[in-house]
């Protein structure tokens, strides 16, 4: 959500700003804007749309002269997407310009001070009241004005900060929002993520809430709200540049699909030993996993999803109640949660407020939070008290595939770990959950080779209005991310219900062609969901149904069917997204839809 690149160096800063922005393009922004100091004024481009509208405008960048500058993508929360609310922002006198991701949540209040003062405002957006009082407060130094002004905001904010008198400096501030500083040599970067600076350097300073930092050509500072100069590490990111690449795929969701089977690899493989499960990232003892007496586990979008698998999993399992929780939800409903009640949190980003929010009220409370996160170093990994990374590698496609599939692998782990503690799983059990995982890369690389397969049937149903997705217990959990997917990305409405719920008052929607995706994997319920897809036939329905090897009657019973591998009950989930995955994907590129950057949607969610 709101990207924010920044150069200063030798070279013309533009065109790295327009590509940085384009890297950056999959958190999800309905503007574009670049600042550059050409040595005489601040001179700012933005626009309303899509970031090539910028690059046709500035021929790249190439046509805006200046060697500091600072760019941004915003998503609008504040004042319509529009040329004016586009960013960057510049102060009354045209001397401050500001990039901002996150919100201002006391703006109007502020806003309404300048306002008196006579300061008019161009934009409808919360950050401009950052830009004025940047220059309403300069007292000559730029570090305590800057201190100044935090004070004054209430909310998140990540800022890029530029002076027109100063050409020498860009001035970064965090809080709450993500925001690195690429180091090279004799320039430096400054980004909301590290896919806009990975081409040129690897090492970054990642900075924390509450620090600022100077970016000169020479060097960094970063410095506490007291002034104190602080000492961060250099980090040095791993990452293949690959990763950040479309690598000959026509789209980034397609690329990530096909990692699948090497994401669940790479998460698993280092955490099983000698066919033991090793959590060293889990700092609770024995004895305090036992005192538990429930989980919550709390999440947005998919990574909820994901929660929502984990509550059959790991009730089925451990024998003691879960809940899932929307994050959103669960801050503002007086959670009953206390230091009996073991949190666990889910988020590809580490970023996404809501998740942050939920699990500080969760600690607040005496609970233990232990983060399933996919970007390292993000804010929800440093913030809670154990974290266990998904190793699925950077994810840039907005619509989420190869980090669900990891954190579900995240999931069974956590099962099989803590159900060994508890003396829940037999021996024999443990030996079968662990050969299964270990076998699910495999098993999703055969399910990713029967694309063309899942092609041809999107290629019939692409038109259908309204989805239906059905399940019974964990098809159920699964259900719910099949039908997000297709909607995320195809526009086509889709719900998904629990199958023996839908007689309840939805079955009356079904008509004829109405399309239903029927998940049948679920072995021990099998005759229930056959059962649920003839009430809907009989409707007019036409069903779409996804089951197991084993049950290659449902290619008789359903109008069109795909089958996938058997494993355990608690694992389908892993193997039965895939072809939903690859089903959405297909239907969106058929019709024509953006597939990465769907509209509306952003990667990371920086904003309650
Ligand atoms: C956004 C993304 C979803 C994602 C959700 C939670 O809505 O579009 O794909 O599942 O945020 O994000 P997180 O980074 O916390 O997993």
């Amino acid at each position: 959500m709101c990207g924010i690149v920044g150069y200063i160096g030798y070279e013309q800063a533009a065109p790295f700003l327009i590509d940085g922005l384009e890297k950056l393009q999959y958190r999800g922004y309905d503007s574009a804007g670049v600042c550059v100091n050409d040595g005489e004024k601040l001179v700012v481009k933005k626009e309303n749309g899509k970031l090539t509208v910028l690059k046709n405008m500035t021929d790249n960048g190439n046509n805006i002269a200046g060697t500091v500058g600072i760019g941004h993508t915003r998503w609008a929360t504040h004042g319509k997407p529009s040329n004016e609310n586009a960013h960057p922002h510049l102060s009354r006198s045209c001397s401050f310009a500001v990039v901002h991701n996150g919100i201002i949540e006391n703006y109007m209040e502020l806003k309404q001070e300048l306002s008196a003062k006579g300061i008019t405002f161009r934009s409808m957006t919360d950050t401009e009241v950052v830009v004025q009082l940047m220059e309403n407060c300069y007292n000559g130094d730029m570090i305590d004005t800057v201190i100044r002004v935090m004070k004054m905001l209430k909310g998140s904010y990540a800022l890029g900060i530029m002076f027109k008198d100063n050409p020498d400096e860009i001035i970064a501030v965090r809080k709450g929002s993500p925001l690195i500083i690429g180091i090279g040599e004799k320039e430096n970067y400054l980004a909301s993520d590290v896919p806009a600076i990975l081409e040129k350097t690897r090492k970054i300073y990642r900075l924390d809430n509450d620090e600022i930092a100077v970016i000169r050509r020479d060097g960094v500072t970063v410095y506490d709200t007291n002034k104190n100069v602080r000492n961060k590490p250099v980090e040095i990111i791993e990452w293949n540049i690959d990763a950040a690449k479309k690598d000959g795929y026509e789209h980034f969701m397609m690329k990530e699909m096909m990692e699948q089977p090497k994401a669940v690899h790479d998460t698993i493989a280092e955490r099983i030993k000698d066919g033991r499960v090793i959590l060293d990232e889990i700092h609770l003892t024995p004895e305090q996993i036992r005192k538990f007496e429930k989980i919550h586990v709390i999440a947005c979008g998919s990574a909820y999803h994901v929660g929502v698998v984990a509550k059959y999993v790991l009730e089925n399992v451990l024998r003691k109640p879960v809940e899932a929780d929307i994050a959103s939800e669960f801050k503002y409903r007086d959670p009953i949660i206390d230091e009996k009640t073991l949190t666990i949190v889910i988020s590809q980003s580490g970023e996404t407020a809501d998740t942050k929010e939920a699990m500080k009220e969760a600690q607040k409370r005496g609970s233990y939070a232990v983060a399933i996160v996919n970007v390292v170093g993000s804010a929800i990994a440093s913030e809670a008290d154990d974290v266990i990374y998904t190793l699925a590698g950077p994810e840039i496609a907005v619509a989420t595939t190869k980090a669900y599939s990891a954190q579900l692998a995240v999931i069974y782990l956590l099962a099989i770990y803590f159900g060994d503690i508890l003396g829940k799983i037999s021996e024999t059990d443990y030996q079968s959950y662990v050969s299964e995982l270990q076998a699910l890369p495999e098993k999703i690389q055969s399910i990713l080779q029967t694309k063309e397969e899942i092609k041809n049937i999107a290629s019939k149903l692409f038109a259908c209005k309204d989805t239906f997705f059905i399940g019974r217990n964990i098809d159920y959990a699964l259900s719910l991310e099949g039908s997000l997917k297709l909607k995320e990305i195809s526009y086509i409405h889709s719900e998904a219900y629990a199958a023996g719920e839908l007689k309840h008052g939805t079955i009356s929607l079904i008509e004829n062609r109405t399309l239903v995706i029927a998940l049948a994997t679920y072995g021990r319920l099998f005759e229930k969901i056959v059962s649920n897809i003839k009430e809907v036939q009989t409707r007019g329905a036409y069903v779409l149904g996804i089951g197991c090897e084993d049950h290659p009657e449902l290619k008789e019973i359903a109008q069109s069917a795909i089958l996938i591998p058997k494993t355990c009950d608690m694992m389908l989930p892993s193997l039965a997204v895939v072809p939903m995955q690859l089903f959405a994907y297909y239907v969106a590129l058929f019709k024509g839809c953006e597939i990465d950057t769907p509209r509306n949607l952003a990667k990371s969610v920086t904003v309650e």
